[in-house]
């Protein structure tokens, strides 16, 4: 069965008080619109449709840069879920299959829920993804009997009788494209909100003598965000279940709830995580590595058997490789650390290319910026960067060679070459002796002033 999905982002999101569109917020660094295009694009669709509105040109950028072949339409007015759907029609042209619709604001539909909507969807013409709260609120009720699902009520337009009911609307819905389609274009807008109403599509479905009927999720998978606060509680949501699925992939987190994961991060099995890491976007980090406390990655690729941490900071394009150890207060960028290179303390490695086994000292820099370009810098391999060495890029240390402690090395340094290249120590006999006791007497002096 051929799938196209209808993604609904043209909502203000008013209650987000913010100038960015709401599907654009972020969760775990992607923005909201981005979870619900993974979770339809899970059922590898033939098409792919976000309907945009408010800040439709940010949304139609982060809708392309998540997927190149995602098109947007735009809904100029938001008239309503039903008039939404509408707009995508023209996307739809020629499209033989099922459509499904979701809410870009609603990030954690699970694959295996859209997976059950597909199963019920051989056996009835509608199927709508629906859920049992506690506090229905002011959420679309579901009137069913047995299987069948009659119509959908909103809050605004439901009786006493219709409030009590606890099974409510997700809006996530499934049913064939045409059909859809010509349900969508009977929906009026005849109601307490003066919306066209996407949920009345179940009545003229029955009214027509199609089938209806729900598929029940979680609540937690419904969760929608429309506020900071809820924007928070979805934050949360996602870490915590995103700390479970590595755990049970077979990752230690010693202290899980001091951990934060980004939307794609990527940990093998038997990796082990320290408290208080936190990964940014695009960081992979292969089996057996270990992540120490604090250490904040982004970015990054982490090979086998490496140590990182603890206060550790890797940026984009840092590649370690195999047992590369960094330690703290360490920083890499754009830089590649060839297998068994060893940076433990207080140092600077950015556009580098470092040989394997090379030890690099305490304190070095690689001087990579001249305040208008970056240059890169190379060194070879065993090569051994002394403590407090400044690397002046464009700069290449060769093969096995050395620089000394404090050099400021502008020049290549050739292979199994030391370079020195700071100023010659001069020793003044008896001369700290003289200058302490001239500053003792002029702080004595200035005591007995003050008194
Ligand atoms: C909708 C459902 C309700 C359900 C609830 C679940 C309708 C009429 N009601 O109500 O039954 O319980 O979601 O959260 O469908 N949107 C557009 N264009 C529009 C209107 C909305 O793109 O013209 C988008 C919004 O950006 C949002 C989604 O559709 O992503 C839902 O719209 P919203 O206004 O939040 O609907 P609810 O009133 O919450
Ligand atoms: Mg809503």
């Amino acid at each position: 069965m051929s799938i196209a999905l209808i993604v609904l982002a043209a909502g203000k999101g008013t209650r987000m008080e913010s100038d960015l569109p709401k599907v654009l917020h972020p969760i775990a660094h992607a923005p909201l619109l981005w979870h619900a295009l993974r979770a339809g694009q899970a059922l590898g669709p033939e098409r792919t449709i976000v309907v945009a509105g408010h800040g439709a040109d940010a949304v139609t950028a982060s809708a392309s840069a998540f997927d190149p072949e995602v098109t947007t339409v735009v809904q100029e007015e938001q008239l309503g879920t039903a008039h939404a759907v509408s707009i995508a029609a023209p996307a739809l042209d020629g499209f033989d299959g099922d459509a499904i619709v979701l809410y870009g604001d609603t990030p954690f539909i699970s694959q295996e829920t859209l997976d059950a909507m597909a199963v019920a969807r051989t056996h009835h013409d509608l199927v709508v993804l629906g859920f049992e709260t506690a506090d229905p609120g002011r959420y679309g009720r579901l009137v069913v009997e047995g299987n069948d699902l009659l119509r959908i009520v909103e809050f605004k337009d439901a009786s006493a009788a219709e409030q009590a009911i606890t099974l409510c609307n997700s809006g996530v819905v499934a049913a064939d494209a045409t059909l859809l389609q010509a349900l969508v274009a009977e929906v009026g807008n005849d109601n307490a909100a003066g919306e066209y109403y996407l949920t009345d599509i179940v009545a003229i479905a029955r009214a027509r003598g199609l089938s209806a009927t729900v598929v029940r999720c979680d609540e937690a998978e419904t969760l929608g965000v429309n506020s900071r606060a809820e924007l928070a509680a979805a934050e949360a949501q996602f870490q915590t279940a995103a700390r479970a699925a590595l755990m049970a992939d077979g990752v230690t987190l010693q202290a899980p709830d001091t951990v934060f994961l980004a939307w794609d991060t990527v940990i093998g099995r038997d990796a082990l995580v320290e408290p208080n890491v936190v990964f940014g976007p695009g960081v992979t980090v292969e089996t057996g590595a270990r992540i120490r406390a604090f250490c904040h990655l982004e970015g990054c690729h982490v090979s086998r058997g490496a140590i990182v941490g603890p206060y550790a900071r890797l940026r984009p394009g840092a590649e370690l490789a195999e047992d590369v150890h960094v330690g703290n207060f360490v920083e890499v960028k754009n830089a590649t650390l060839a297998q068994g290179v060893k940076a433990n303390h207080l140092t600077y490695l950015g556009d580098a290319d470092i040989g394997e086994k090379t030890n690099i000292g305490a304190g070095t820099i690689t001087c990579n910026y001249d305040g208008v370009f970056k240059h890169r810098t190379t060194i070879g391999r065993e090569a051994f960067i002394g403590s407090d060495t400044m690397l002046v890029a464009p700069v290449r240390v060769g093969d096995n060679a050395m620089t000394a402690t404090g050099a400021t090395i502008t020049e290549d340094v050739p292979d199994k070459a030391l370079a020195v290249a700071r100023i010659p120590q001069v020793n003044k006999p008896g001369v700290a002796a003289r200058l302490f006791d001239k500053l003792r007497a002029r702080k004595a002096k200035q005591q007995k002033e003050a008194e």
